[in-house]
């Protein structure tokens, strides 16, 4: 695998002791020979979306700006979601409207392979969630990889009392899904680039 693998590790969740971040930190330290996986810590930068604050720096904040620019230098993205009222939480899907948005590095998340993941302390490890963060990258042109999914339900059974993943099948899936992670990101950091005049879609209602 090239060696030059950076994957952004992002948690949706603001919280001190959140399951999500947990779950990046164990899969930022599982990730195959060759990958540099980094757990992203400053989403609470980001201010709430403004059109208004967008049009006076199309740079937007410096959170932003941050964010924006650690996303442009990853090769691929890990996205940890927290699942509130069966979705994506408002702080991830804010961010994320944030860096849909064109800034000087352009669209970052177009083109960005992205592979999704989440934890939750109920018995459906943020299905709901995931499905609505896959539908909202979707939309922003990212790549999400397809399979596998991992979803980590009963997170508090999970983690031991210093937030370490103390469980073995879970740690076992998230090695299997972050080798996949990888594997995914490298295969389309070397695809050719899509053509220039390729339509966004072929039918427009
Ligand atoms: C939740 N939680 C929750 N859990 C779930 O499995 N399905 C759900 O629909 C919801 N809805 C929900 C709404 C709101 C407003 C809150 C605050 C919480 C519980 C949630 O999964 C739990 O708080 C997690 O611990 C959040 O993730 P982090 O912060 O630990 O990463």
């Amino acid at each position: 695998m090239n060696p030059t693998v950076h994957l952004l590790c992002l948690a949706g969740s603001l919280r001190r002791e959140s399951w999500n971040r947990r779950l990046l930190q164990a899969a930022a330290g599982a990730a195959p020979a060759g990958v540099r996986a980094t757990v992203y810590d400053a989403l609470a930068a980001v201010p709430l979306f403004d059109e208004d604050l967008e049009q006076a720096d199309p740079a937007g904040p410096a959170g932003v700006r941050a964010l924006r620019q650690a996303i442009a230098a990853a090769d691929g993205l890990v996205i940890a979601t927290p699942e509130y009222n069966h979705a994506l939480p408002g702080v991830l899907k804010n961010a994320l409207d944030w860096i849909s948005r064109e800034g000087p590095e352009g669209e970052v998340l177009a083109g960005k392979p992205v592979a999704v993941l989440g934890a939750s302390g109920g018995p459906w490890g943020t299905r709901l969630a995931q499905a609505s963060l896959r539908q909202v990258l979707h939309a922003c042109g990212a790549l999400v990889m397809p399979s596998p999914a991992l979803y980590v339900a009963h997170a508090a059974q999970r983690f031991d009392a210093r937030g370490g993943l103390a469980d073995a099948a879970t740690r076992t899936a998230l090695a299997a899904f972050m080798d996949a992670a990888a594997a995914w990101t490298a295969r389309l950091a070397a695809r050719p680039a899509a053509a220039p005049d390729e339509p966004a879609a072929l039918q427009q209602a």
